[in-house]
């Protein structure tokens, strides 16, 4: 480890309180988390805090004007018990992607993976052991100078908190196709970007489409609404005639790490996969004429996802039951086999938690 990690513990854990066995998404947190601060041009005080409220300024710029971006990414524990990072290393890089689009300071990759492996080490207890339970992980990044006027920050907090999570979809998903709203996350815009406002301007389509009984909305570009571009939380892919189609990163669609490595698992299995644009009016072709198979998402939270019916206008397509989705399922047992070690990684994927015997304690 390079950087002096302060580390503070909990006077008492909070683990025994947690039903391992019913863990709701998103709203159970480990006992510490990492944070460290950027002021005069630097990174300073890197440390391991217990997990807790802080205080912001009501000027802290983050609040006005939307510099926050995030990541999300998982822990897991190995069939023989060891804490596993899945592709580390990318997420510290998309981090800083998203960074350099909202003119905030890039934090130094090294940084970024001696906080987490510190932290994961620490909270190492936390990460579930269930297949397809995880110890979820929210490194983000926001701007808090304490000022009115926009303008790039000068200060920021970087943190990184942690909780165990069950499924994000428990069941398969149902999706309406949105042709009337566009995503802030145009191409040129910050679709690339895991920038917190391109989520906020997701919520009212969302919500609408709840209204009508669909879990999610599925996203056309914004120029034409007739090019699929992705699912508010998770990228997209279609099964046609044996070809696995996903629309290509054009800009405008979050280049997701579980869609990079299900793409190159599929592709070394040599199944026939395309990235390319995708109009939906060609997956409704495809469905009128029997040849669309499957529809799932991927991303971090949703690992790999059924979806289970697509609305498009007035057509209704309902795709076949999840016994018969033998690529969705392939590409999930890979995810999660990776994941818990019970498939050899030979990409150099998944990455042991270090231990943080270098660190100070504090
Ligand atoms: C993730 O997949 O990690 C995300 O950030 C998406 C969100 C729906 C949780």
């Amino acid at each position: 480890m390079k950087y002096n990690i302060r580390i503070t513990k909990v006077k008492e854990s909070h683990l025994s309180e947690v039903d391992f066995n019913n863990i709701p998404f998103g709203r159970v947190f480990s006992d510490h988390m990492f944070v460290v601060d950027y002021k005069n041009g630097e990174w300073i005080d890197p440390r391991i805090e217990p997990f807790g409220r802080f205080g912001i300024h009501p000027a802290a710029m983050a609040l006005h004007y939307g510099q926050a971006i995030f990541e999300g990414m998982k822990a897991s524990k190995s069939y023989d018990g060891k804490p596993m990072l899945f592709r580390p290393e990318r997420h510290a890089h998309r981090i800083n992607n998203s960074a350099r689009r909202l003119c905030m300071p890039e934090i130094p990759e090294d940084l970024f993976l001696d906080g987490l492996h510190a932290l994961i080490a620490i909270d190492s207890n936390w990460i579930p052991a269930q297949e397809g339970s995880a110890l979820y992980i929210r490194p983000f990044m926001f701007a808090n100078d304490e000022f009115i006027g926009v303008r790039p920050s000068e200060s920021y907090k970087f943190f990184i908190i942690t909780g165990p999570v069950g499924p994000y979809y428990p069941k398969p998903v149902s999706l309406l196709v949105e042709e009337k709203y566009a995503r802030c996350a145009v191409k040129g815009g910050t679709g690339e970007a895991k920038a917190a406002g391109n989520y906020a301007g997701s919520l009212l389509p969302a919500k609408l489409a709840q209204e009508k009984g669909y879990d999610q909305v599925m996203w056309l570009d914004s120029n034409e609404f007739k090019y699929v571009q992705e699912v508010g939380t998770m990228n997209i892919f279609f099964v046609i005639d044996g070809k696995i189609i996903t629309p290509a990163l054009d800009g405008g669609i979050l280049q997701g790490i579980t869609r990079d490595s299900i793409l190159k698992i599929f592709r070394e299995k040599g199944f026939q996969v395309e990235e390319r644009r995708i109009t939906i009016d060609e997956v409704a072709e495809a469905y009128k004429a029997g040849k669309l198979q499957e529809v799932f998402g991927a991303g971090t939270a949703a690992i790999v996802s059924h979806v289970s019916r697509i609305l498009y206008g007035e057509l209704l397509m309902e795709l076949p039951p999840v016994e018969s989705r033998k690529y969705g399922e392939l590409a999930k047992a890979e995810i999660n086999g990776l994941r818990s070690g019970r498939i050899k990684d030979t990409h150099g994927w998944i990455v042991p938690v270090k231990s943080p015997v270098a660190m100070k304690v504090g």
